[in-house]
This record gives structure tokens, C-alpha cells and sequence, in this order.
């Protein structure tokens, strides 16, 4: 149930005006679980390819964790991911598509910046074979500070159980091929492997 506390942070269903906290807490943890500011000079370009979304379209299974310093970390999802992806092409892209024209040149040569900014105009679109033991997906991000507390754990129970009451039978996720704190994190939730990409893994759980 939410809202609920843990400790000294909080956990509750985003609002809009979380949006730039969020985009924070993705550009905080957007090289493979570490900061990546550093690597963007563009600080929305992430949070727009992956997060704007979710707040917008999903507000129900879109949570927010915060403490005394602000938000500090998110879990989202995606109840249906091939609706969901629809409305991804159809109404997000197309403003952000108008902000940033598709880069141009060899694709090894663009900057972090316009590998994102590709991505506003040739979406990576996963959908698993198994889809319908898995039709939903998920992101979830907590800053250095709120992990390994137990709280994505917790977040994770909450979003799962969310989507569960909403019929789901099974939820997916992509994980950076190199996030190994990450995968032994989903690995101890029960999540599976389903597939493998280049620089991609894709886990699976079952929610029945
Ligand atoms: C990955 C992440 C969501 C995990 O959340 P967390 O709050 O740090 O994890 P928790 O403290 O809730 O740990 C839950 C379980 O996973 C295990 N776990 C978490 N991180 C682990 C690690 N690095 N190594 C081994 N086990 C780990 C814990 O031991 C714990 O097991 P237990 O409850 O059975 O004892 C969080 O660390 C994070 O956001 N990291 C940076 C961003 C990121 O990588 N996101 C995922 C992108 S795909």
C-alpha cells in the first residue's frame, strides 16, 4: 500500500511535477546503474527516451521514493508494453522528434547525446517472444544513496503487486549487458533470462 514510509524516505505515486527529479534520477544512475552525467550535455535526453513516458501514460504504476534531499529514486511500468509502445510512436516521440533532428555521419562517432537523440526518431522497440507470459515491462532507478536498503526490494513488491491486480501475468525488463550489480539484484527477485542483444539483456518473471 501507498503511500508508505520506510525509514527516512518515503514511497508514493509520482506526480507531474516529479518529471525533472525523475529525469535526474535517470541521468544519476544512466551508465549501466552509475552517474552519467558526465558522459550528457544534454541532462534530459534519458529521462525523455526513458521515463516522460511512463509518467504521462502509466501514473498508476509509476513510483516515486523520496527523502529529506528530494527524489531519489522510481519504479515504472507498463501494463501492456505493445499499447503502451503505440502510444510511445504516436504521441511522445513526435514532439521530441521536432526538439532534435536525427543524427547524421557514422553512427561509432555520435556522442551519447545523439545516440538518444536517434532513439526520439528509430525507437528500440523490444517486445519478447514469450509475449504473453510477459506483456508488461518495467525500469526501476534508485540513486547511491537509497540502495542497498532494502528499498528496491520494496519498491519492486509494490509494483509488482500493482500490476498483478491489474491482470498482468508476467512482467519483462532490459538490462544493461554490463550492469551486473543490477543483475544479480532481479536474479535474487526471480527474474529470468528471456534474451540477449548486444549490449542488452532481457529478464522475464512470472506473476502468476
Ligand atoms: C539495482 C537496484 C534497483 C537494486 O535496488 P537496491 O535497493 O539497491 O536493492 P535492495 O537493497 O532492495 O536488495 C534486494 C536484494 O537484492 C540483492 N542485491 C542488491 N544489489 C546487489 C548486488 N550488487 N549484489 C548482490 N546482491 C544484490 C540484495 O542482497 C537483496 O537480497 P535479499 O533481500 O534477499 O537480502 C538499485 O541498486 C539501483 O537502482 N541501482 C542503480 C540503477 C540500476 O542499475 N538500475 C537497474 C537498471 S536495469
Amino acid at each position: 500500500m501507498i503511500p508508505r514510509r520506510l525509514d527516512k524516505f518515503a514511497l508514493r505515486l509520482a506526480e507531474p511535477r516529479d518529471r525533472a527529479a525523475c529525469y535526474a534520477v535517470c541521468l544519476g544512475t544512466g551508465d549501466s546503474g552509475r552517474d552519467a552525467t558526465h558522459l550528457h550535455a544534454d541532462p534530459e535526453a534519458l529521462g525523455h527516451v526513458y521515463v516522460g513516458a511512463y509518467l504521462a501514460f502509466e501514473p498508476e504504476l509509476a513510483l516515486v521514493l523520496e527523502d529529506a534531499g528530494g527524489v531519489c529514486g522510481y519504479a515504472l511500468a507498463a501494463l501492456d508494453t505493445r499499447s503502451f509502445q503505440r502510444r510511445y510512436v504516436r504521441e511522445w516521440l513526435p514532439p521530441l522528434q521536432s526538439l532534435r533532428p536525427a543524427p547524421s555521419g557514422p553512427a561509432e562517432r555520435w556522442s551519447r547525446d545523439e545516440q538518444l537523440w536517434n532513439l526520439y526518431h528509430h525507437p528500440e522497440l523490444f517486445i519478447p517472444e514469450s509475449y504473453a507470459q510477459y506483456p508488461s515491462h518495467l525500469h526501476i532507478d534508485l540513486l547511491a544513496r537509497a540502495q542497498g536498503r532494502g528499498l528496491g526490494r520494496e519498491m519492486m513488491a509494490e509494483l509488482l503487486a500493482r500490476l498483478t491486480k491489474r491482470g498482468s501475468p508476467g512482467v519483462h525488463l532490459a538490462m544493461a549487458a554490463d550492469n551486473h550489480r543490477a543483475a544479480r539484484f532481479y536474479a535474487r527477485l526471480g527474474f529470468r533470462e528471456l534474451a540477449r542483444g548486444a549490449d542488452a539483456v532481457y529478464l522475464g518473471r512470472s506473476l502468476q
